[in-house]
């Protein structure tokens, strides 16, 4: 696998605890959340995680994902049921591991961070893309066609795979 420099680490705890996070908290991240319990479901670990997601943008709180993604979700067999909320500050204590979407998550993540420790807990999905390696981002798709939500779920899909392995060699 891949040689990376993360800062955060995994806590020693019983789960490992990862909050996917985006703007508005009803495309990129109720998604990414969708696919990654799949994942650990299907590699029989569920039990040893837990996954949410949450928006830096709190006007969509309550509202399920984007009847779009949700819909193309579904086409992937995934039935996305989250509800929307805003990141909040001891989310910071919660998770190990948060993971931005896009660059301005991730500056916006930084600025929320408490401490230095919990701005170490903060990461880009992109430095986990394989099959992707030219993209630097996974780019908001509220604004675009059907193929901004393709686009942004295969990167996702593409992202949580490497995390997932990530997470299994260093915890
Ligand atoms: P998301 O997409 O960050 O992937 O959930 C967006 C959803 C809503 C808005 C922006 C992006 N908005 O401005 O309402």
């Amino acid at each position: 696998m891949a040689e990376k420099d993360f800062n955060f680490k995994i806590g020693s705890g019983d789960k490992v605890r990862i909050l996917f996070v985006c703007l508005g908290n009803i495309c990129r991240s109720p998604a990414a959340q969708g696919v990654m319990e799949r994942l650990v479901a299907e590699r029989g670990t569920a039990d040893r995680f837990e996954i949410d997601s949450a928006g830096l943008y709190g006007g969509h709180a309550g509202d399920l994902p984007d009847s779009r993604m949700r819909a193309h979700a579904r086409r992937r067999g995934l039935e996305l049921t989250h509800r929307s909320r805003q990141v909040r500050e001891s989310d910071f204590d919660r998770f190990d591991i948060i993971v931005a979407m896009d660059n301005s998550n991730y500056d916006g993540l930084r600025a929320l961070a408490p401490t230095p420790e919990d701005e170490r807990k903060i990461v880009k999905m992109a430095d986990f893309f394989t099959q992707h390696p030219w993209a630097d981002c996974v780019p908001d798709p509220y604004y675009d066609g059907a193929q901004g939500f393709e686009n942004a779920l295969d990167l996702i899909e593409d992202g949580c795979e490497m995390l997932y392995e990530f997470i299994m060699h260093n915890s």
